[in-house]
Parts: C-alpha cells; sequence; structure tokens
C-alpha cells in the first residue's frame, strides 16, 4: 500500500487537507495523526473491519482494547451505559485533555474495538488536528498509538512513517507532540476510580477533583511482586524495550553517576557500545561511548516529551547496553518511571551513599 504522507499546520490545521484523512476513515481506511500525548492511528471506532485492520497495521494482539476518540462530549452518550457523576465532573476539568476514562460500552461499539470487553476507553483530545478529524470522520475514532506493537510510542511523524509507512493510507505529519507520553487512564466501572496508566494528570490532581481515587495494583512494585495483573491489558505486554538491554541506576546522584561510568568503562573493554540516559545537570559526567540528554531535572515536561524519542534513537545507534538514570520527578514522575522501568524489563540497580568506591551491592 502507498501511504500518503501530508503536512498540516498543527495549531491552524487547513481543513481541505484533513477533509480527504476523513473520508478515508469513513471509508473504512485508516489515517495516523499527531495529539498532545502522542500520535495515533485513526479508523471509525464503530466499524469491526476498520478495527481489525488497526490492530493488522500493528501487529497488536486483538484482546488489547483500542481507546475511542470523540470531539464533543456529546458524543459520549451513545456508545456508553451511564456516566457517573465523578466522571462527568472529571470531563469538566480535563476534557479536551490527555485524559482516558473507562466506562460499560453499548451495543453501538463492536467489540472488535473493545477487544471482546463490556467496557470502552473514551478520550476528547485537545489537539486541533485531532479534533477537526474526529469531526470530519464521522465523529468516533479508535485509536491506540501509531507505533508497531512493542516499541515505543511516536512523538513525531518520522516514528509514524518508521514504523507505518506502506501499512497505512495515509499519515499527518502536525510536527512534534507536546506532552510525549500516553494518556492517563481512569476506570470509572468500579465503586472508586482507578488508575490504570499514569500520565500528565497525576494522582494528586485526580485527588484534588475526585477525593478518593485507587492505584492498579498491578502497577505498583509491590502488585508486580505477587504477580498481580494490570487491568488494562495493554500495561501487561512488554513495551518500549529498546533492542539493547536497559538497567536503570538509582541511588545518591554521585554513587549513580560513578556506577554508570564504572558500568560502561566495563562494557567498553568487552567492545560493546554502551548508551547512557542522562539528566541535564549529570549529563557532562558520563563517559559512555553515547550520552542523550533527556533534559534538566527542574524541567519535568521536557523529560517526558524526549522519552520515547531517546529510545528510538538508541536503537537505531545500534547500541549493545543501555543504562539510565532514574527519572522519578515530583508532578510527571510516575508517569515516566512507569515507561522507563517497562523498558528496563524492570530491571532496577540501587546504589547507596557507602558505594562511592564501586563496591558491589
Ligand atoms: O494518549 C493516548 O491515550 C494515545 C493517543 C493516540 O490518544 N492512545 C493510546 O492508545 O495510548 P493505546 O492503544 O496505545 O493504549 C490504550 C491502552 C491499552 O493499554 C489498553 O489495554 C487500554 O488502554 N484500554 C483500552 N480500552 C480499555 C478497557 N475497556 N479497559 C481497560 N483498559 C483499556
Ligand atoms: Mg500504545
Amino acid at each position: 500500500m502507498k501511504t500518503e504522507i501530508i503536512k498540516v499546520d498543527a495549531q491552524q490545521p487547513d481543513e481541505a487537507l484533513l477533509q480527504h484523512a476523513g473520508e478515508i476513515i469513513k471509508d473504512g481506511g485508516l489515517a495516523a495523526f499527531p495529539t498532545e500525548t502522542v500520535y495515533g492511528l485513526g479508523g471509525d471506532a464503530l466499524n469491526p473491519e476498520s478495527s481489525k485492520k488497526i490492530y493488522a497495521a500493528k501487529g497488536r494482539p486483538s484482546d488489547n482494547p483500542l481507546i475511542v476518540h470523540i470531539a464533543d462530549y456529546e458524543a459520549l452518550y451513545p456508545i456508553v451505559k451511564k456516566i457517573p457523576p465523578a466522571a462527568e465532573k472529571l470531563a469538566e476539568k480535563c476534557w479536551p485533555g490527555p485524559l482516558t476514562m473507562i466506562f460499560e460500552k453499548t451495543e453501538l461499539v463492536p467489540d472488535e474495538t473493545s477487544g471482546g470487553l463490556p467496557t470502552v476507553a473514551v478520550r476528547m483530545p485537545s489537539h486541533p488536528v485531532a479534533a477537526a478529524l474526529i469531526r470530519l470522520s464521522g465523529g468516533y475514532i479508535a485509536a491506540p498509538s501509531a507505533n508497531l506493537s512493542g516499541r515505543p510510542s511516536p512523538t513525531t511523524a518520522a516514528h509514524v512513517i518508521e514504523d507505518l509507512s506502506g501499512r497505512v493510507e495515509m499519515i499527518i505529519d502536525g510536527g512534534p507532540v507536546d506532552i510525549g507520553l500516553e494518556s492517563t487512564i481512569v476506570d470509572f466501572t468500579e465503586e472508586v476510580p482507578v488508575i490504570l496508566r499514569p500520565g500528565y494528570i497525576n494522582l494528586r490532581m485526580l485527588q484534588e477533583i475526585l477525593g478518593e481515587v485507587k492505584l492498579d495494583p498491578g502497577l505498583t512494585a509491590e502488585g508486580e511482586q505477587e504477580g498481580v495483573r494490570p487491568k488494562a491489558p495493554g500495561m501487561r505486554y512488554r513495551h518500549y524495550a529498546p533492542k539493547a538491554p536497559l538497567t536503570i541506576v538509582e541511588g545518591p546522584d554521585r554513587a549513580v553517576i560513578d556506577r554508570i561510568n564504572e558500568l560502561t568503562e566495563e562494557a567498553a573493554a568487552k567492545g560493546l557500545k554502551a548508551g547512557v540516559i542522562a539528566t541535564a545537570e549529570h549529563a557532562g559526567s558520563y563517559h559512555a561511548a553515547s550520552v542523550h540528554t533527556i533534559g534538566s531535572r527542574r524541567d519535568e515536561d521536557t523529560i517526558a516529551r524526549n522519552l520515547f524519542a531517546i529510545l528510538r534513537d538508541f536503537d537505531s545507534e545500534k547500541m549493545d547496553i543501555l543504562f539510565s538514570e532514574s527519572l522519578d520527578t515530583p508532578r510527571m514522575g510516575m508517569a515516566v518511571m512507569n515507561r522507563l522501568l517497562k523498558a528496563a524489563g524492570h530491571q532496577v540497580m540501587k546504589v547507596g551513599d557507602n558505594d562511592l568506591n564501586g563496591g558491589k551491592l
């Protein structure tokens, strides 16, 4: 399949250009498009054939449900059985924006879209291109992140082209995304709202709006140890993993820098190419062959925005072994660490104060 690539202005997209993309989706085809979180791979959410095509294009297991994207709040009524008052309140504060909510679905949502679940995930993105395209496509776009299954989510059109060129009818290039991590997912089908995937809208913000909020036990380290599976099917899969093994090194700054330098020197001595993900404060202290600066510790938004691109860069550089500082910052830390831990397959090395001479733990 020949993939058509069109460029649009992110803030003021030309409707005539998007009209063609809307027609493609209405006709059962696929178009990738920018949102404020990551690029999405869009198809008609109410057409089971479109959802099947999305799974095929991504190489994604078909029991992993898709998020239905809407552009207007009223579009929620026909696709969900009931809207709990807490969900309505959250929508008022956070939609349009980087928030997905889970509801009981109506018959209108095909099982192919919901991965066979009786529930549906719904998001109203704020990106002008996404909002215009949803309206031009009939109001309901099913869109997973526009990456091949298992790869980091795309934050630029180039990432989408790398993964999906030849597999979809159209890719809309609206420039780099703003947030860089996928939306926060909150489940409203239980008594107390539950966070299934952390994102830009964090636990504290949700607690301020909703009062009591739970964290899916499958997301925490304790849950993992006890073998609790995350409720969102997509959070169970191996994800974002770079081709080279990645280890997160955690501890006081000096100890982390010294240990990473030791490890990358050992790797270099064996003829391996080692890479490091470093914050701007420490990047100059590393000796590894490839050091990627993810952003300043004082600028969490930049750290979140750069993570997926750096994971992809290391793949194209064909590195053999990777290390990262911990990126557990105050506001976005839970979301960033959730993705970084998945990318590392939960490989974490803790170094301590008394470890300055590189003594083994
Ligand atoms: O920011 C985002 O949410 C992006 C953009 C494109 O909107 N989309 C996205 O979609 O990240 P995807 O398919 O890559 O991730 C959706 C996640 C998966 O982990 C999936 O299992 C979960 O949402 N999910 C979808 N429907 C669900 C449901 N009914 N119950 C539980 N989890 C659900
Ligand atoms: Mg995804």
